[in-house]
């Protein structure tokens, strides 16, 4: 079975794709354009502009797979609908439904969030690879630009949702603290990168930390940005100070999933734990996560699967598909800002 993998959620344009049979899946093309010149300006992405770019590079990117693949041969269009930016999505939506209509096939709708936690099953590289069986239950942490969300899976198809993020997401949050510090966007890289520099650490607030599984860090991004007022009233931001307060602000963010990662942990007894999403492309939290729980079997992406891409949509269609999912028609394709 072959499928296209289309991503648009937010502001990295994708479009991949894989053959897969019998739990076996191989890359055949994955093509991905960023955004992050477009958006690094204004300091975080701009719905409109990425909207904009995904109608440029959609067709640049089918064109690329084109060239040395026949698109007739393709079985299934898994297109990303949600949750995302409404006018990324109606962007990636409009050419999708002209594909299907072009080259009559059917659409399968996939869930972003899904898609980051299957990404963990394979890896980056080209040739046929096994999708990897997790052990049930596991704990899946999907920390993202747009979500912080900690899920309990007893199985693929059953599910608890335990907490999600009341306001910021933890991206999102470090995204917003890397514009305080003028250190451009996306910030989360930016962030680690300054921190392995740090020499001091400041003391912020973990709000909720002891209030269940939902997270917040909004009031840990407004006492950060005072902090940064206050610092700079008696001196320059030089390059340590700004390596310090990077530091500071990932490990409170970082300390926070942990501690409700551990939590569950001990409440639920999962055999494993999957972090996926863009945040966990971080090597520090990848290893912090690691040190408190160092008997674990964790599932973290490859960092290149962490970050969106059309890799895992269609993945997340494959598997869609061979549990018998529905396919819907190109008039029937909707998105969704939220998923209902
Ligand atoms: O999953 P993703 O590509 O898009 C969403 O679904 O939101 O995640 C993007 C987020 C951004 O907030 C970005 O700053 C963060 O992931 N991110 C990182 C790293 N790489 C990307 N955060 C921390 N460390 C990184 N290395
Ligand atoms: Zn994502």
């Amino acid at each position: 079975m072959i499928i296209l993998g289309i991503e648009t959620t937010c502001d990295e344009t994708g479009i991949s794709l894989i053959e897969c049979e019998n739990n076996r899946l191989r890359i055949l093309k994955n093509e991905l354009a960023s955004q992050y010149k477009v958006h690094n300006k204004f300091g975080g992405v701009v719905p409109i502009l990425a909207a904009r770019e995904h109608t440029k590079n959609l067709p640049i990117l089918l064109k690329k797979i084109n060239q040395d693949f026949n698109l007739e041969k393709i079985d299934y269009l898994a297109f990303s609908v949600g949750p995302g930016l409404l006018p990324a999505l109606i962007a990636g939506k409009e050419f999708v439904i002209k594909l299907a209509e072009k080259l009559n096939k059917k659409i399968i709708p996939v869930d972003h969030l899904s898609a980051h936690w299957y990404s963990v099953l394979i890896k980056n590289k080209s040739g046929w690879q096994k999708i990897k069986q997790i052990d049930f239950p596991t704990l899946i942490l999907i920390v993202s630009g747009g979500h912080t969300n900690l899920y309990l899976f007893e199985n693929w198809g059953k599910r608890k949702k335990l907490g999600q993020t009341l306001d910021d997401a933890a991206g999102e949050s470090l995204d917003k603290a890397a514009r305080i510090l003028n250190l451009g966007y996306p910030g989360g890289p930016q962030i680690e990168k300054m921190s392995k520099l740090a020499k001091k650490y400041y003391m912020l607030p973990k709000p909720i930390l002891n209030k269940g599984y939902n997270f917040s860090f909004s009031g840990l991004k407004t006492a950060f940005s005072e902090l940064v007022k206050e610092i700079k009233k008696y001196q320059k931001l030089n390059q340590q100070t700004v390596a310090d307060l990077s530091f500071s602000f990932q490990k409170t963010v970082f300390e926070i999933l942990i501690y409700k990662i551990k939590k569950a942990v001990s409440e639920f007894s999962p055999k494993t734990i999957i972090v996926a999403g863009g945040v966990s492309a971080n090597q520090t939290l990848r290893k912090m996560i690691k040190n408190v729980l160092p008997n674990f079997k964790i599932y973290f992406p490859e960092k290149t699967l962490a970050t969106d891409n059309g890799v895992n949509i269609a993945l997340a269609g494959y598997l869609l598909v061979k549990n018998k999912r529905k396919v819907i028609g190109a008039s029937k394709l909707d998105v969704y800002q939220r998923l209902p």
